[in-house]
């Protein structure tokens, strides 16, 4: 009998649905291929539940998650939001369901493809053989710490306030993770604080080096953010596994994708002690084109292929997808974002069936 999984899927917001409907109809394509049925429950999450429920997170979606396998996002957002207070924006939704889901750990592999070295702004000798690992701490730090508001000062002026502030044990368990990353990829760990000035860096600092005593197999080094993101565009090969916050891995990891052409190449994955894990693309909501069949939908369905791999434990049918992946650039099909000369452009749909076309033969 067929393995059964209930994923709930959460479009979202912009170009959210449209990529969302390429990866349900890959993974529903991989399903009978590799004998896996999936049962697909949606909600709603950003602004698709702000504008239906009044609110980003409704308990219900929350809960649909909870009663998952494993959850499959899009993306959130959009300009119509941006006025809202912070309760009522989609991205407060979607920090409620990672720290709902207790998913503390966020991976965001850069890897360039060759056949996209082109699209890359940076030299080919520089991004050629790029492969990263972004290892971000996701539900602590600057994004959650208390006090946080705009308070008045004595003088009644106004004054902004975020904390960052991180337990030993949030340190220690993100920490464990990102070893354990790195014993699985060229076993290199570069730790990125800002522990030149700040104390909560110091403590991380102090933590990540006690911690890899118990990974000798393990190379750790430490960076400071600043040269952490100078280094990644001057020398990105250098890098292998990179551990850091929830503020300096938001940053980071964009910039580290961006090295590969488009960020609209790259899933993630973000998982916490138990099952379900979230994986979305690193991209976001795009508005710019929503509902133009111009999105990339590659990142969705390689987030499809994390979900399998991390979630699922099919690395079989993960293996499927991202050489689909492969074959459809290698035919040298390219949606927009990733366009360059003698290539074949096509709209979202289209890069749909063409990768359901290379995983059915
Ligand atoms: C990301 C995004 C989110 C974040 C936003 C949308 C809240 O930028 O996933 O990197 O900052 O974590
Ligand atoms: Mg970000």
């Amino acid at each position: 009998m067929a393995q059964q999984y209930t994923i709930t899927l959460l479009p979202g917001d912009g170009i959210g649905p449209e990529i969302m409907a390429v990866a349900r109809r890959v993974l529903e394509v991989v399903g009978q291929k590799f004998d896996l049925g999936f049962t697909f429950q949606e909600a709603l999450v950003g602004g698709a539940a702000i504008d239906q429920k009044g609110e980003p997170l409704p308990a219900e979606t929350l809960e649909t998650c909870k009663n998952s396998d494993a959850v499959l996002l899009a993306a959130i957002g959009g300009p119509q939001y941006d006025t809202l207070p912070r309760h009522l924006r989609p991205e407060t939704g979607l920090l409620a369901l990672r720290a709902g889901l207790g998913l503390f750990a966020n991976l965001r592999p850069a890897k360039i493809l060759p056949q996209l070295l082109d699209a890359s702004s940076l030299k080919r000798e520089v991004v050629e053989g790029v492969d990263i690992m972004v290892v971000r701490e996701l539900t602590g730090g600057i994004y959650f710490g208390q006090p946080r508001g705009v308070f008045e000062t004595e003088t009644g002026e106004k004054r902004g306030v975020n904390t960052m502030a991180y337990t030993v044990s949030e340190i220690d368990r993100i920490g464990r993770v990102a070893f354990e990353t790195a014993q699985k990829r060229s076993k290199r760990l570069c730790s990125v604080d800002k522990a030149n000035v700040l104390e909560v860096s110091q403590l991380w600092r102090d933590r990540i080096t006690a911690l890899a005593v118990e990974y000798p197999d393990v190379e750790l080094t430490h960076m400071y953010v600043d040269n952490a993101a100078m280094q990644l565009l001057r020398w990105p090969k250098q890098f292998d596994t990179i551990v850091t916050g929830n503020l300096f891995g938001d940053i980071l990891s964009d910039a580290a994708a961006m090295l590969t052409g488009s960020i609209g190449m790259l899933p993630s994955a973000s998982l916490g002690s138990a099952a379900p894990g979230l994986y979305e693309p690193v991209h976001g909501s795009a508005p710019d084109i929503a509902g133009q069949d111009k999105a990339n939908p590659l990142a969705q369905v390689l987030s499809a292929a994390m979900m399998l791999r991390y979630g699922l434990s099919q690395p079989t049918a993960a293996d499927c997808i991202e050489q689909a992946v492969l074959q459809v650039l290698d035919r040298n099909f390219r949606t927009a974002d990733i366009m360059s000369d003698n290539m074949t452009l096509l709209g979202c749909h289209a890069m749909g069936d063409a990768i359901v076309d290379a995983i059915r033969n």
